[in-house]
């Protein structure tokens, strides 16, 4: 799909590589873009910063974990707009630990992760469905194919973000829905501080299970490895992240790697599980040594 004269929505808008694909899609002549994010101010900043480059956006203030919330968006997108031609189900966050994890930060990071994702389907699928198109893009994760060393709530909500996004795409393919999932490795963004600040607002404490407080990387338990493990295939900038998925849909592409690399592990991952698992054990222990 040639984004040029469609109407987007980019929840999680407000920073990161939903405010890069936010500037992205109105750069490329989008007709309207919605900037949704739980941080109402930054979602302003960023529909006032496509405003001053010449293109129509509106900042909607919502917690993409209640469905309320989800279904306002399409209702404001459809008042300001006429319509939803892709809404990209971006917002994330990230909780570090294992199995330990307090089950209230499961939750928190189940809602946003991959419920979020359910909501938007709903809300949108009935109008996409009766006009026989419509595209959604769901922001998963490297972490959804392939682990997330140090986090298993990131690696298992990514998982289901992804099998989420194929069931979609093999459900409502025929009807003219298109479905993209995309699947970066580290990205240069806020991820760390906004994953903790959705924790705390809703009342978790970062002990119960917090990321790590680093910007731009994706934290394991141990918060040194984190830039290590970001630097086995580089951080890429959200710019970039944003060209990548802007390409994707011109090519209606299902699986978005801007980390090319990606694709590689994850043909090997399925070829030779144990061999793959071995090698991941191996990549642990070095970051690890690495400290
Ligand atoms: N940064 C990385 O290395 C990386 C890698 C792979 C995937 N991702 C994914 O990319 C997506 C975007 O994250 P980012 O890295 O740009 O981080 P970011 O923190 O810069 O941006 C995330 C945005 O989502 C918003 N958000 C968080 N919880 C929300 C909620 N409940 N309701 C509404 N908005 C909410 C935040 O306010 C923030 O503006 C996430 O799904 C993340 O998991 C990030």
């Amino acid at each position: 799909m040639d984004v040029a004269d469609r109407v987007a929505v980019v929840t999680g808008g407000a920073s990161g590589i939903g405010r890069a694909l936010s500037l992205a899609l109105a750069d490329r002549g989008a007709a309207g873009v919605v900037v949704a994010d739980a941080d109402g101010p930054g979602a302003a900043a960023v529909a006032d910063e496509i405003g001053a480059r010449g293109g129509r956006a509106l900042a909607v203030a919502a917690d993409v974990s209640i469905e309320g919330d989800v279904l306002a968006v399409a209702a404001r997108t459809h008042e300001a707009f006429g319509r939803i031609d892709v809404f990209c189900s971006n917002a994330g966050i990230i909780v570090a630990g294992g199995v330990e994890v307090h089950d209230d930060a499961w939750a928190r990071i189940w809602a946003i992760n991959v419920q979020s994702h359910v909501y938007a389907a709903r809300a949108v699928l009935p109008a996409m469905l009766a006009s026989g198109e419509g595209y959604l893009v769901i922001t998963a994760s490297a972490a959804g194919l392939l682990t997330q060393l140090g986090s298993a709530p990131y690696a298992v909500t990514k998982h289901a973000a992804v099998a989420l996004a194929e069931w979609l795409a093999i459900t409502y393919g025929g009807q003219g829905i298109r479905v993209s999932c995309l699947c970066p490795q580290a990205v240069t963004t806020n991820l760390g501080a906004t994953s903790l600040r959705e924790l705390a607002d809703v009342g978790i404490a970062a002990g119960s299970g917090g990321p790590a407080p680093r910007q731009g990387a994706i934290p394991s338990r141990d918060a040194g490895s984190v830039s290590r493990q970001a630097s086995v295939d580089g951080v890429l900038t959200a710019d970039q992240v944003a060209v990548s998925v802007i390409d994707g849909l011109a090519a209606e592409r299902f699986l978005i790697l801007p980390h090319p690399e990606v694709a590689t592990y994850e043909r090997r991952r399925a070829e030779d599980r144990d061999r793959w698992l071995g090698g991941m054990r191996r990549l642990q222990a070095r970051l690890a040594g690495e400290g």
